[in-house]
Parts: structure tokens; C-alpha cells; sequence
């Protein structure tokens, strides 16, 4: 009687995850929902590919659109100098968007930033799942309401549950204020809450730290 083969080359194997490079090539090409058509380009997320700490914002803009690269506008400088002030080095850390494409609505010569719809978040959602098994983060932080949501669930409120911590698989999850919500606020009301995203970030530091 034959022996039974030890090794079936025709059945399917796990394939290996792709690597950050294989998912922004890929995803240079997406057309999983409408926003590629006005968009300039895909903007992909940025930054070392086994960062400890993943940020996640909402949809690139203007200027993200225009650079290729995410959170290097005004939102950026913010969260840059935040950053800073909270003792993370932005070269250690994978900064990215829900949403990869710039949605705006044309007025005059200005494109306005809109919210991304659900449908959108969701096409998406593929890329930065990509990313997070990806780069495989120890802590991972939402910036404002539709990164937290894409991440912690569609009843996530950022203003009542910011600097909650969550564990999922022993990855670290938490969500604080857009840095775009920060500079729409009146000059006297800004610095303040400029203080409190800060120690957000440092009470992020503070998670690294403990890891
Ligand atoms: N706002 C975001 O959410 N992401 C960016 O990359 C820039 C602005």
C-alpha cells in the first residue's frame, strides 16, 4: 500500500503579513471607495517599521495631500511640538490616518476638509489593519473622534473617555483630541487645552516607559 505524501504542495499555506513597504505600494493604487478620484495621491503612514508607538489621526489634508506624507501642516506642527514637550521623539514613532485620502470640498481655491463617512473609515480599515499587525505596536493612540472610533468602536466619545487606557491583545490602546480641534479653539481657551493634549502624550510616555 502506498504511504500517505507528508508534504501537499497544492494546500494553501499562511502567508507572511505584508511589509509596510508591500501595503503603501498597494495601497498607492486603492480605489476601494471615491476619494482617490479628487485626492492627489495616497497618503500612507510614516515612520519605523517596528515603532513602539503607532499615532493615529483622521484623513490626511491640504498639505498632506500635497506632501505625500502624514501630519505636515499645522495639525502636525502641533502634535510635533507637543511631541516634544511630552519627551517622544517623532522619529520613533508610525504615524498614520484612518482614512488615506484627502476629502475636501472645493471653495474657490481653497479645498475645505470634510469628516470622513463611515463607508469610507471601513474601506480603508484593510491598510491600517495592515499597518498595526505590520509594524506591531506595544501602545497605539487615536488623535480625535474618527481615528478613536475606527479603533475603539463607534460608541467611543473622546471628550468623556480621553486617556482611558484599553488592553486587546496586549497592545495598549488609548485616544485623546485631534490637534485640529486645538487650533479651532479661540486664543484664550488654547493654550490650556494645547497643556492638556501634552499630558496626554506624556501619560502615553509614561505607558512606554512602564512597558
Ligand atoms: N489631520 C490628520 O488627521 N492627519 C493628518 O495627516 C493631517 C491632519
Amino acid at each position: 500500500m502506498d504511504e500517505p505524501a507528508l508534504f501537499d504542495a497544492t494546500a494553501r499555506r499562511p502567508q507572511p503579513a505584508p511589509s509596510l513597504e508591500e501595503l503603501a505600494a498597494t495601497a498607492a493604487g486603492c480605489t476601494n471607495c471615491d476619494l482617490y478620484r479628487h485626492a492627489t495621491q495616497t497618503v500612507f503612514g510614516k515612520g519605523p517599521q517596528h515603532a513602539r508607538l503607532v499615532i493615529v489621526g483622521e484623513q490626511p489634508g491640504d498639505a498632506e495631500d500635497l506632501a505625500g506624507e502624514p501630519f505636515v501642516g499645522p495639525s502636525g506642527r502641533l502634535l510635533d511640538r507637543a511631541l516634544v514637550d511630552a519627551g517622544i521623539d517623532r522619529g520613533t514613532v508610525y504615524v498614520t490616518n484612518a482614512v488615506k485620502h484627502f476629502k475636501f470640498t472645493p471653495r474657490g481655491k481653497r479645498r475645505i476638509h470634510q469628516t470622513p463617512k463611515s463607508e469610507e473609515i471601513k474601506a480603508c480599515r484593510p491598510w491600517l489593519d495592515g499597518e498595526l499587525v505590520a509594524v506591531g505596536p506595544e501602545v497605539v493612540v487615536a488623535l480625535g473622534a474618527t481615528a478613536a472610533k475606527a479603533l475603539l468602536g463607534p460608541s467611543f466619545r473622546v471628550s468623556v473617555q480621553r486617556g482611558e487606557v484599553f488592553d486587546r491583545d496586549g497592545v495598549r490602546y488609548t485616544a485623546t483630541l485631534h490637534p485640529s480641534a486645538l487650533l479651532r479653539l479661540r486664543d484664550d481657551e488654547r493654550d490650556a487645552a494645547v497643556a492638556d493634549f501634552t499630558d496626554d502624550l506624556r501619560a502615553v510616555a509614561a505607558l512606554l516607559g512602564d512597558a
